[in-house]
Parts: structure tokens; sequence; C-alpha cells
């Protein structure tokens, strides 16, 4: 068997820590035939849950699961990763938008990414799941000068898998027979989920719906799904936000086979100003995340990535004090 992959989570003992860890240890993301080491960062008050945690991990008998790590360091917790899922922070709850979250989060990042830089394996695959997502990710970045921006993505999978799912119920198809569609930008109200290269079933996705639809009703059902949740749940997304957060660390390591959404860093790529963390049609082969090339805009969804673009300017320049 190979050597076993190190790989961090923040925040383990929250709602998406405990749907999360059981998958991961389980091997349904890097594979049945991976070992594994789960390093757990939590905060002092959270040490106990932390501790119930790891006791049912341990009460799962998982094969491939090689050691656990408890700990309230970030620095003990990034320690040789090969992988940090940053989870831990605050939700937000009913009435406010991601980016409200911006000064309770932001700092969180700063010493994470700091801790990152310093701890981690070189080669190091970031997602930040923990919102306002892409510039929490920002703030880890900018406090890793020693990583390459490369490493850092944030988390738009769970806005690419809602997509999917309302187009196929939609158009009453199946989940695998949609495929090119992409989340532009900010994972928050002003993403734009693009259906202009999409297809289903091969034939262009805007063929099967109407363009009414499409822009009056779909793309806020998507924008405002989180928000959706957090009125009918009372907590906001936690097991298809786990979920997603596999997925998105499987196609990073593994590889994709249609192109996937992730905020990653923008050297410029449709104009998009650079060093940001945008969400882009993306596609990996080999570990490395491409940006899909070529992909035809019309001037409505130049005018939806621009104003999501315009949005993430907004939250940088809010933060500029941690970066
Ligand atoms: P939660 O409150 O249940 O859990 C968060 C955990 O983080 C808590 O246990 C808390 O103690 C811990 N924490 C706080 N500060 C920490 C720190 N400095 N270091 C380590 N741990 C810390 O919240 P949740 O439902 O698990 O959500 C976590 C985050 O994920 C929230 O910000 C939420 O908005 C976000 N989220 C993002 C997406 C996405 O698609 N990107 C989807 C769902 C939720
Ligand atoms: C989601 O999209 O479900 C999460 O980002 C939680 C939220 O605040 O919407």
């Amino acid at each position: 068997m190979a050597d076993p992959v190190s790989i961090a989570v923040t925040g383990a003992a929250g709602q998406i820590g405990y749907a999360l860890l059981f998958r991961i240890a389980s091997g349904a993301m890097l594979g049945n035939d991976q070992p594994i080491e789960i390093k757990l960062l939590e905060i002092p008050p959270a040490m106990d849950a932390l501790r119930g945690v790891v006791m049912e991990i341990e009460d799962c008998a998982f094969p491939l699961v090689r050691n656990v790590v408890m700990t309230d360091q970030p620095e003990a917790a990034f320690e040789g990763v090969d992988i940090a899922m940053l989870v831990g922070s605050r939700p937000r709850g009913p009435g406010m938008e991601r980016n409200d979250l911006l000064e309770a989060n932001g700092a969180i990042f700063t010493a994470q990414g700091k801790a990152l830089n310093d701890h981690a394996a070189k080669d190091v695959k970031v997602l930040v799941v923990g919102n306002p997502a892409n510039t929490n990710c920002l703030i880890a970045q900018r406090n890793a000068p020693d990583l390459d921006p490369a490493n850092f993505s944030a988390m738009t999978k769970l806005d690419h898998n809602r997509a999917i799912a309302q187009l196929s119920q939609k158009v009453d198809g199946a989940v695998e027979d949609i495929k090119g569609l992409a989340i532009w930008g900010n994972h928050s109200s002003t993403m734009f989920p693009d259906l202009l290269g999409a297809t289903v079933n091969g034939k262009p996705a805007l063929d099967a719906v109407s363009q009414s639809w499409y822009e009056d009703e779909y793309i806020p059902a998507i924008q405002q799904r989180g928000a959706a949740i957090i009125s009918a749940r009372g907590s906001s997304s936690a097991a298809s936000a786990a979920n997603a957060a596999v997925e998105h660390v499987r196609e990073w390591v593994a590889g994709t086979e249609d192109v996937t959404s992730m905020g990653i860093y923008s050297n410029g790529q449709y104009g998009i100003q650079e060093g940001l963390i945008f969400s882009y049609p993306v596609t990996v082969s080999g570990g490395t995340c491409s940006v899909e090339e070529n992909r035809v805009l019309n001037a409505f969804a130049q005018s939806k990535i621009e104003a999501t673009e315009a949005e993430l300017i907004e939250e940088r320049d809010a933060v500029a004090h941690l970066l």
C-alpha cells in the first residue's frame, strides 16, 4: 500500500466536519487503497466535542486511517500536510449575506495562511470552505507567500452540483447527461451559473429551457440556494457541503472527467483581475487545474461575470488590512 496522505481538517467538530470526516476516512475522497492520516483543528471550547468525534472515528475501525491528531494549534494541524480543508469558521444565520462574515472569519485565515506557509508540504492542496470562501481563501493565500498561489482553492462545487441538479429536474434528464456547466465568480448571491456552454444529452442546454426561466428563475434559485436551506433547516447546508468538499478534492487529486467549477487564483483569464480567487470552468489533470479556454460568452454572461468580479474586488478591498 502507498504511504499515508496527511489531511488537515479545520472546524472538525462542526456540522460540516461531522458529515465530512467519515467520508474521508472511508476512502470516498482519495480511494479505497490510499491510507490516510487526519489532523483535526478546533478552538479550545470545542475540544471536548472533537474528542467525541474522534472516538466515533475510532469506533468505525476504518482500515485506511493510520493516525488521528487533535489539536487547537494551526501549526501542529498543518505540520507536513498534503491536503488542508479549511472549514472552521462561523456560518451565517437567516437574513445575513455571506460577506457579513468577513470581519468575524477573516482573521482566522490570516493565522492559518501563515501556519500553512511555515508547516505544510510545499505542494499542499488547500481547499477553503468557510465563508466567505473566496475571500477567506485570498487571505490565506496572501499570508502564505512561500506557497504557489495555485495551491489554493475555494469551494464552488456545491453551487455546481446544485446547478446540475436543478437543470436535470427541469429537463427531466439524468444528472450524468448534463455536461459543460460552470459557476463563475464568487460563492455568493452574485455567482453566475453558466448554461451557455452546457449541454443535455449533447444538445445545448439553452435549447431545452426558455431564456426567461434561465434568467428569472434558475439563476436566482442557484444564487439563493444556501439561504433557502438556512431558512428551511435553521442552519446552513452541511451534508451537501461535505459531499462537495469530498468531490472537489477527489477531482483535484485524481482529475476531472467533465469541466467542473473551482474558485482558483486568477491569472487574468477572461479579463478577471489577477490575484482574485475566482470560480472558473476548470479541468484538472495530474493535479494541475486549468481554466477552460475559449468559452463563448454573450453580453448577458459578461455582465453577470463583471458583477461577481466587482463584488470580489469590494471584498478584497474590505480586508486589505489582512492581506
Ligand atoms: P459550524 O458552526 O457547525 O462549525 C464550525 C466549526 O469551526 C465549529 O466547531 C468551530 O468551533 C470551528 N472553528 C471556529 N473557529 C475556528 C478556528 N479558528 N480554527 C478551527 N476551528 C474553528 O459551521 P458549519 O456548518 O460546519 O460551517 C462551516 C463554514 O462553512 C461556515 O463558514 C459556512 O458558512 C461554510 N459553508 C461553506 C459552503 C460552501 O459551499 N463554500 C457550504 C456550506 C457551509
Ligand atoms: C451554502 O451555500 O449553503 C453555504 O455557503 C452556506 C450559506 O451561508 O449559504
